[in-house]
């Protein structure tokens, strides 16, 4: 689609039904009925960044910040495997606590498990990507989150637009799975800057697409901006997959956040991706990069169980396999 097709969808609700059938179809011929399961381990909230919509942000006085090392991260692993996921996601905020050498020694540790290794940690130079290349690790998640270059800066302040795309094309060229992203519902997001967002994804040839709505935390400076739209969001979404039919698209924590069905409803608009908490409970309230996170009282097992009861119930079945993108 071009830019004028996507703006015309996603500002006309008449043909939202189409458009979620539609992508569920495209989604069901090309990459089938199984869900792939990812195990996120949230080892460090600590975060020397400023994103104004993120709690995570270092200005946050209010939250207790905390690093899992690298023993536990190796056992938390384990305890997914043992659960069944052919992934591990590892995620943080920007802590250099964890140099290029530690990271290594981690990456390299949980390949021996026999899984696939995404890493999410942010920006990093280009020979820092290329050494966790190759520790072993297999694709890295880093959202774009606007293509908006200037509404980019005034969310990200002290950052470069420009870095963050080169942050992109490096991991590209490494040879990483690349996942990127975008969040709906920045103030003075424009529907045409979401149709870019789109064109971006595609420009990149991205191996993986997470979006959600953009939701206030309360200490932050977008505290009394109003949230994003679920549905804008899921549109984004379900655009997405009509336009890379072969990718791999989570549904996201954050549309479960703002509907209480929001996972299953992703999944029947173009999702094929889950990635359920595999971080251990005393953790899981912590990393709040915002309110209301679903799980936060519930154990690895209890999440695997109950996302597994929900693929199930609506007729599709979980992947053994690592998920990666099969190219057409
Ligand atoms: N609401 C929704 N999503 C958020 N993220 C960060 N802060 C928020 C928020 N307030 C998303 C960003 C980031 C991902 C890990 O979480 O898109 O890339
Ligand atoms: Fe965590 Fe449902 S996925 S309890």
């Amino acid at each position: 689609m071009n830019k004028d097709e996507l703006i015309d969808i996603l500002s006309d609700n008449s043909k939202n039904d189409w458009l979620f059938k539609e992508a569920d179809r495209i989604r069901h011929e090309n990459v089938g009925d199984e869900v792939h399961l990812r195990g996120l381990i949230e080892f460090s909230n600590i975060c020397k960044r400023q994103c104004k919509y993120c709690g995570l942000r270092s200005a946050n006085k209010e939250i207790e910040r905390y690093r899992i090392l690298k023993d536990e991260i190796i056992s938390l692993s384990k305890n997914a495997v043992n659960l069944g996921y052919k992934t591990i996601v590892l995620q943080s905020g920007e802590d250099d606590y964890y140099d290029t050498d530690k990271m290594c020694e981690i990456i390299r540790e949980i390949k021996k498990l026999d899984v696939a290794l995404t890493l999410s940690i942010g920006e990093k130079t280009y020979n820092e990507y290329k050494a966790f290349r190759e520790a072993g690790a297999d694709r890295y998640l880093l959202r774009i989150e606007t293509t908006d270059e200037s509404l980019y800066e005034t969310m990200h302040p002290n950052a470069s637009y420009k870095n963050r795309v080169e942050c992109l094309y490096n991991l590209k060229e490494l040879g990483f799975e690349t996942g990127t992203g975008c969040l709906v519902g920045l103030p003075d997001q424009t529907i045409e800057s979401l149709a870019n967002d789109i064109l971006f994804f595609k420009e990149l040839d991205a191996d993986m697409i997470g979006i959600g709505p953009f939701i206030p935390h309360k200490e932050t400076p977008l505290k009394d901006v109003s949230k994003g739209d679920f549905w804008l969001a899921l549109k984004v979404m379900a655009l997405t997959r009509i336009n890379m039919p072969d990718i791999n698209i989570p549904a996201t924590t954050a549309m479960e956040t703002l509907n209480p069905n929001g996972r299953i409803i992703a999944l029947q608009s173009g999702a094929n991706v889950v990635m359920p908490n595999v971080t251990s409970t005393e953790y899981r309230a912590k990393y709040e990069i915002y309110p209301n996170k679903i799980c936060l009282g519930d154990a690895p097992e209890q999440c695997r169980g109950c996302i597994e009861g929900k693929i199930r119930s609506i007729g599709r079945t979980i992947s053994s396999e690592k998920g990666f993108r099969k190219k057409v």
